[in-house]
């Protein structure tokens, strides 16, 4: 039997080690923690760049030079709003949805609205890259203020990407260091290579699908608790601990029953996540203008005590264990941790369809088939 031949070829359980594809926008060095995107370190984007900037360098491929930067955060600014007929849609939301729920549906409406949503150009796909890219903060702090009983606040085109969403989500423009910390943490988060979300955009644009549908494809499986989500339950684990003193007989139980902790551990890096590196940095900044250092002092004392107890089989932290922090620092609740993921991530999706679409081929593996043959079909009333 033909499907039967597949048995002959090599079945790796969840893809791992399987090359999808040859891309140039991100590298990582698992075995030294280290993260480039397109060939610049992520410390010094961190450090130098800000969030739209490192946008562009990943959707075009080079550093913009300031007419460039001018330009797409003029288009990245137009296109902020949501059109009138999708605020009457998420105003019509049942307000305790998940927010990773809402945002899936509104960037599938994004589809029925779009204006150019016939034209599949190169450029009419990074203008759709863009506008999703815009939306989706004006999106998660629209829901979460009509969750909240509160009116809608206007994107203001004067602020920064990560200005804008604190104002969106608190109605005031955001003190210099909480919009410094969010821009870094959406830096960072911007891009990881081909992980499950943006491979599940890769797949439906391979079909030469739309980026709109890549987008709610790759929304979708980020919301599954095994990819995004684990810095909502860092900081579960955190109140679950309660207090310094009772971390060491908390991470002892723990590991002896073989649970895992939550922010630490990556199939990837088997050094310190140089994402986390970055982060931690900042958000004992963040904690210490808020003058609320307990969350951070519990942190920094369960990393030092599992990398002793396990750093030696490769397990440190990774970066939800300090953007649990720096969110819950921003007043952010939790299940909008998630949701900022995709609004960092959408640019790193979306770069790489746009890559994969260079040079399409349709995604289409095989399954070893391990079921019966030659069944006899019998009529229904002769079967059991
Ligand atoms: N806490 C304690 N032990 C951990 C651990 C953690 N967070 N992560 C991995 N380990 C241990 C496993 O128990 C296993 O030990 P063993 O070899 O003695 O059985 C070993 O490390 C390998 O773990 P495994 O689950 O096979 O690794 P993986 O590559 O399949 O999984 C993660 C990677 C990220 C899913 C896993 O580390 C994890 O669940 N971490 C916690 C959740 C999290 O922070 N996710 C965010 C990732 S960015």
């Amino acid at each position: 039997m033909g499907c039967m031949r597949a048995l002959e070829q090599k079945y790796s359980r969840g893809l791992e080690g399987v090359i999808a594809a040859i891309s140039s926008i991100s590298c990582i060095d698992g075995e030294e923690g280290h993260l480039i995107y397109r060939g610049y370190p992520i410390e010094v984007l961190a450090k130098y760049s800000n969030y739209e900037e490192t946008a562009y360098l990943l959707l075009k491929g080079h550093l913009p030079n300031k007419q460039e930067y001018d330009e797409f955060v003029k288009v990245l600014k137009e296109n902020q709003d949501l059109h009138p007929s999708m605020i009457d849609v998420i105003k019509k939301f049942m307000m305790d949805a998940h927010p990773m729920d809402v945002i899936r549906s509104m960037v599938s409406l994004m589809g029925v609205f779009c204006p150019d949503k016939k034209e599949h150009t190169r450029e009419a796909k990074f203008m759709k890259a863009i506008r999703v890219t815009a939306k989706l903060p004006t999106m998660i702090a629209a829901f979460h203020r009509l969750r909240e009983g509160k009116d809608i606040v206007e994107p203001d085109s004067n602020l920064s990407y990560a200005e804008n969403f604190l104002y969106m989500m608190y109605g005031k423009k955001p003190d210099e260091l909480s919009a410094k910390v969010l821009d870094i943490a959406l830096v960072l988060h911007a891009e990881h290579g081909v992980n499950a979300s943006t491979f599940s955009a890769m797949v439906t644009a391979s079909t030469l699908s739309d980026v709109y549908s890549a987008v709610a494809a790759a929304i979708g499986t980020l919301k599954g608790p095994l990819h995004g989500g684990a810095n909502e339950r860092v900081m579960d684990m955190l109140d679950e601990i309660g207090s310094l003193d009772k971390i060491e007989e908390f991470l002892e139980n723990a590991l002896t029953e073989k649970r895992k902790i939550m922010g630490f551990g990556h199939r990837v890096y088997r050094a310190y996540d140089p994402r986390a590196k970055v982060l931690k940095d900042w958000a004992y900044k963040l904690c210490e203008m808020n003058n609320n250092l307990i969350y951070f002092e519990m942190g920094e004392k369960i990393e030092k005590l599992m990398i002793e107890k396990v750093g030696k089989k490769g397990i440190y932290p990774n970066v939800d264990f300090y953007s649990g922090l720096v969110y819950t620092n921003l007043g952010i609740p939790r299940d909008i941790f998630t949701p900022i993921f995709a609004m960092a991530r959408a640019i790193g999706w979306t770069a790489h369809v746009l890559e994969y679409l260079e040079a399409n081929r349709i995604y289409r593996p095989r399954a070893i088939y391990n079921g019966p043959i030659d069944l006899e079909y019998l009529p229904m009333e002769e079967r059991e």
